[in-house]
């Protein structure tokens, strides 16, 4: 998903450049993420790929494209038939990713996220003990003083622009603090951040892929430092305890720190910048569930699983196959990519009924929006406290919440969200 160790984007599109084509083994059905509007509404296509060829060959992404609710979650759940190592994968994406890591100046270490069992149960298992929910609910007070802040620099009145003003500086600040990053580094972490997480495109230019490399041998060589430092003064902070934890009798290694270090980074930031802008995207084109919401500001959390499935920052997971398998009626091989459209899954009308309905009330909240099983998101309950926390702050301060202006929405094939968003606020 949005780790620099395990990058399919990279790897699966070189076939694809110049085509602008995205063909398939059904030949009526074409999928086709390249096109302009696909950033605008992905659903439009997810819905009808789901309709048409819900287990879907994309000769473009080489890989297969799951558009239904069960089957994503079956991947998801089922980690040993479709691994999150692309190690195990074959052809040009394990031929890419050799290159990738020979180059990679984390080398061969794994992120949390690209492994499997048992080096993932190892990691996992320091992650959950420095990484508690109670650590977590600990700073909402801090995430309120942020907010606050941030909210400060905003007019009574007036034009506001949403990512920049909260969404985007929000979740930069908690991580940087949760991790114990000095004030002063802020403004640089944000930076490789934005950089880093470009690795999600399934399109990446020789440029872009610099600017990659760049910002991850500065942020790299940022955390060494760090890291060193905190081993010999341990302090409060994320990566104190990361470095102090240990689990099945072994501590994590340098690079092994880093590793997560980098993934928090990018996982944190912008996913949450997308909850906040997609989420008040949601309200603004529905005035009645954002006066629901100001009436009763105790539904926010619901509104909030309702934004994670309805437009959700995460738009699909991936995955290798280790064995030969069937999804469907379709055969896949050993070492082929499976990307289970999580946001497509989200929108399955076998699963949720009315999908295209935003809907605050909505019994069912089952989304894949975090992911399922074994990988399932770690910064969850962190993510929806700085949801809850803008939305009830932001409704609360201004009585008058509308568009001023169209949004720009950014991001990759992987990760969705406005980048900008102007508000017209009044008190
Ligand atoms: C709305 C915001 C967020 C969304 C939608 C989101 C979504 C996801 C999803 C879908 C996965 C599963 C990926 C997979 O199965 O391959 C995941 C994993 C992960 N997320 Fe998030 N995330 C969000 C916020 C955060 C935050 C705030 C953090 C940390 C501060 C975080 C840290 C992680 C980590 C470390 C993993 C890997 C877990 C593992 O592999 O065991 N995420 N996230």
């Amino acid at each position: 998903m949005y780790d620099n160790t395990r990058r399919p984007g990279a790897a699966t599109c070189a076939a694809a450049r110049g085509t602008g084509y995205a063909g398939g083994v059904n030949a009526s059905v074409v999928f086709n993420p390249f096109v302009p509007s696909y950033r605008r509404n992905p659903y439009l296509q997810l819905d009808r790929l789901r309709a048409a060829d819900p287990v879907h060959r994309s000769d473009v992404l080489q890989s297969w494209i799951l558009t239904r609710y069960e089957d994503v979650l079956r991947v998801t759940r089922d980690h040993q038939t479709f691994s999150s190592d692309a190690r195990v994968a074959t052809g040009q994406l394990a031929a890419a990713l050799s290159e990738q890591r020979s180059n990679s100046p984390l080398g061969d270490t794994r992120s949390l996220l690209a492994s499997d069992p048992p080096e993932h149960t190892f990691l996992r298992g320091i992650v959950n003990r420095a990484f508690t929910p109670r650590s977590v609910e600990q700073l909402r007070p801090r995430m309120e003083q942020i907010a606050e802040s941030l909210l400060d620099e905003a007019p009574d009145d007036g034009e506001w622009d949403l990512v920049e003003g909260l969404a985007q500086p929000l979740p930069v600040i908690v991580i940087a603090e949760l991790l114990g990053i000095p004030p002063e580094d802020r403004a640089r972490f944000k930076t490789w951040s934005a950089h880093i997480a470009l690795t999600t495109d399934i399109m990446q230019s020789e440029d872009t892929l610099e600017t990659i490399r760049g910002a991850m041998d500065e942020l790299v060589e940022y955390f060494e430092g760090f890291i060193a430092d905190r081993r010999a003064h341990p302090r409060e902070d994320l990566i104190s305890a990361l470095v102090l934890a240990e689990n099945e009798g072994r501590r994590l290694t340098g690079p092994e720190v880093v590793a997560f270090a980098t993934l928090l980074l990018v996982a944190g930031n912008e996913t949450t910048t997308n909850l906040i802008g997609s989420g008040m995207r949601a309200l603004l084109a529905h005035p009645e569930a954002m006066a629901a919401l100001r009436a009763a500001p105790e539904r926010i959390p619901a509104a909030i699983e309702e934004m994670l499935r309805y437009d959700g920052p995460v738009q699909g997971i991936v995955r290798i196959a280790t064995a030969r398998t069937t999804i469907g009626d379709r055969q896949i091989e050993a070492g082929e990519v499976v990307m289970g459209m999580t946001g497509a899954a989200n929108r399955d009308p076998a699963q949720f009924p009315d999908p295209a309905t935003f809907d605050i009330d909505r019994a069912d909240t089952r989304h894949l929006a975090f992911g399922q099983g074994i990988h399932y998101c770690v910064g969850a309950p962190l993510a929806r406290i700085e949801a809850a926390i803008a939305f009830r702050m932001l409704l609360d301060r201004w009585p008058t919440i509308e568009a001023a202006g169209d949004a720009e929405i950014g991001g990759t094939f992987l990760i969705r969200g406005p980048v900008r968003l102007p508000l017209a606020i009044r008190r």
